[in-house]
């Protein structure tokens, strides 16, 4: 299935490819970023991090018809890469994204999350979605929170920064649909 380019008031989000690679090395190995990402992510970030993880795990993933993944731009910069935001199937971990801090608390991420979730559950016609995170990532938990997903499962886990407590946020089609009907 070809992977649409989505949009949202503010950004533009592309369909990953392999040129990103030089612009995620960039701007993606920074802590604040990371700390808080699956303990899988290397740490300290290798120099050829980006493009191990674009063409090794997340394009062929594409390929495959088992994940999404958009670059985040700002309609301001087209050209800037700023982010990611992606989407897997599977039981657990179906939707993971992140912001360089310099464009983080201006309500973007909610913003992305809102298109991916409207294709998540539209365009894929999947039922449920679910997000695990720590429990300290306040600003992840707020996006899970103004979304009406509800905390189903407490845990540890292993992040970038250790084993933390981390729960598994999760949604249905019909409580995203019931929202979104709302306004
Ligand atoms: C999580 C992340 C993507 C959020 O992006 P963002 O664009 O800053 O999020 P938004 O601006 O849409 O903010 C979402 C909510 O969190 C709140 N928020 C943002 N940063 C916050 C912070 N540091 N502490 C507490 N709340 C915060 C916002 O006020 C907003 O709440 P509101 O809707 O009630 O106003 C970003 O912080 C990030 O990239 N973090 C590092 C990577 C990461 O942890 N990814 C998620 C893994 S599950």
């Amino acid at each position: 299935m070809e992977i649409p380019r989505l949009e949202t008031p503010r950004l533009l989000l592309q369909p990953l490819r392999s040129e990103d690679a030089i612009q995620v090395q960039q701007v993606f190995p920074r802590w604040e970023i990371v700390r808080h990402l699956i303990g899988s992510v290397p740490w300290p970030y290798p120099a050829d991090g980006a493009r191990q993880y674009i063409e090794g795990m997340a394009l062929p993933a594409m390929k495959a018809g088992q994940a999404w993944h958009w670059s985040l731009r700002h309609r301001s910069d087209p050209n800037s890469l700023i982010g990611l935001i992606s989407l897997r199937l599977g039981p657990e971990d179906n939707r993971g994204s992140w912001l360089v801090p310099e464009w983080q608390k201006q309500g973007l991420m909610s913003e992305a999350c809102a298109a991916v979730t409207d294709f998540w559950f539209i365009h894929l016609d999947q039922t449920r979605l679910r997000v695990p995170k720590a429990m300290d990532n306040l600003a992840s938990r707020r996006i899970s929170e103004r979304t009406g997903m509800r905390l189903v499962d407490t845990y540890c886990k292993t992040f970038v920064e250790g084993e933390l407590p981390a729960g598994t946020w999760e949604l249905t089609r019909d409580e995203w649909l019931a929202q979104r009907d709302r306004g």
